[in-house]
């Protein structure tokens, strides 16, 4: 695999200086090339090593240039071994990519936001899996850092521990198989409070967004805090009823028992946990679209967002 480091200095005016750029072909395999409002230039390794097949991509990001290594510390690193192009060639694959049909295909962020049990993890799937996003559900990154502490037997309200627990936080190894478990939510909005682990996961789940080609992320802060740049907003609500009765559906359905009441009183507990805390409480983003799903199958939620990610796509690529 090859690390392509380019610094080429881009003076021609006619480029917005928000541009990243990727191309992964046998020749160059795959190296993003990121331009910035500064001037400066951003190189990363995107995915896996190329399969030859021709894939370019341009788009918008407003990507900052934190996080880029310098050419040394790729070359440190053995598994990379970094290059250097000439803007001849630079140019050459530029004009290629301008020629592609894809290329409106760009750095795009979805946040989503609601309470639990209103139904935002499957449209977030399902956007995801249409738009060919990447997909996070920060839900997980809070339940890592309560699962963590239950695992050493330590209390909920042990912060610096949490602080520890969420640094450790890995985004790849999320498993929600072990972490979706009611309990472990419950501890989840006990740690959220927390705005030193709020500001430790909330970083984690920027650089995330900030992966090309952009992502889907579904939580409680994502549009007011995690994205505020977001390029949709949706923010996804139920009414506590509706939310425990799906709830004691699903349960229901993998062969479990649950108490309606019981599950209802959780419900609406975890809001007001959510809604009512100091840093980052719930709340709908002033540009999120609102989507009701109290009388409303998840298909036809999907049907709605998807009408609003079309439509901003659709005004972007006339920009
Ligand atoms: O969405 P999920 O039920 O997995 O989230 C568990 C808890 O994590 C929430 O009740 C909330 O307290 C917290 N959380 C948060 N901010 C997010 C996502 C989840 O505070 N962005």
């Amino acid at each position: 695999m090859k690390y392509v480091y380019v610094h080429w200095k881009h003076e021609r005016a006619e480029e917005p200086s928000h541009l990243w750029y990727e191309i992964a072909d046998d020749t160059f395999q795959n190296r993003t090339i990121e331009f910035y409002a500064d001037g400066s230039v951003g190189f990363a390794l995107r995915g896996e090593a190329a399969d030859g097949s021709d894939d370019l991509e341009i788009g918008g990001t407003r990507n900052s240039t934190e996080g880029f290594p310098n050419v040394e510390e790729i070359n440190s690193d053995r598994e990379f071994e970094a290059l250097e192009i000439t803007a001849a060639e630079f140019n050459q694959q530029w004009r290629k990519a301008l020629a592609s049909p894809r290329h409106m295909t760009g750095f795009f962020t979805i946040a989503i936001d609601g309470p639990a049990g209103a139904g935002k993890g499957t449209l977030a799937r399902r956007l995801a899996d249409h738009y060919r996003l990447n997909l996070l559900d920060t839900g997980l990154t809070y339940r890592a850092v309560a699962h963590a502490l239950i695992q050493h037997a330590l209390p909920l309200d042990n912060v610096s521990a949490a602080e520890t627990a969420a640094r450790q936080v890995d985004m790849a190894k999320l498993d929600r198989a072990v972490l979706s478990a009611h309990a472990i939510g419950e501890a989840a909005s006990k740690v959220a409070v927390y705005p030193t682990v709020r500001r430790i996961l909330v970083e984690k789940q920027r650089a995330f967004a900030r992966t090309p080609p952009g992502a889907v992320l579904d939580g409680r802060d994502i549009g007011t805090v995690v994205c505020p740049d977001a390029d949709i907003k949706l923010y996804v609500t139920a009414s506590a009823e509706v939310r425990a009765k799906r709830r004691l559906a699903e349960i229901e359905s993998i062969g479990g028992t649950a108490n309606f009441a019981e599950i209802l009183a959780d419900i609406v507990r975890r809001d007001e946990r959510d809604m009512g805390r100091a840093d980052s409480p719930l709340k709908p983003a002033a540009d999120a679209h609102l989507l009701d799903t109290s009388e409303m199958a998840i298909e036809a939620a999907f049907l709605a967002a998807m009408a609003i990610v079309d439509d901003a796509l659709a005004r972007r690529n006339k920009a």
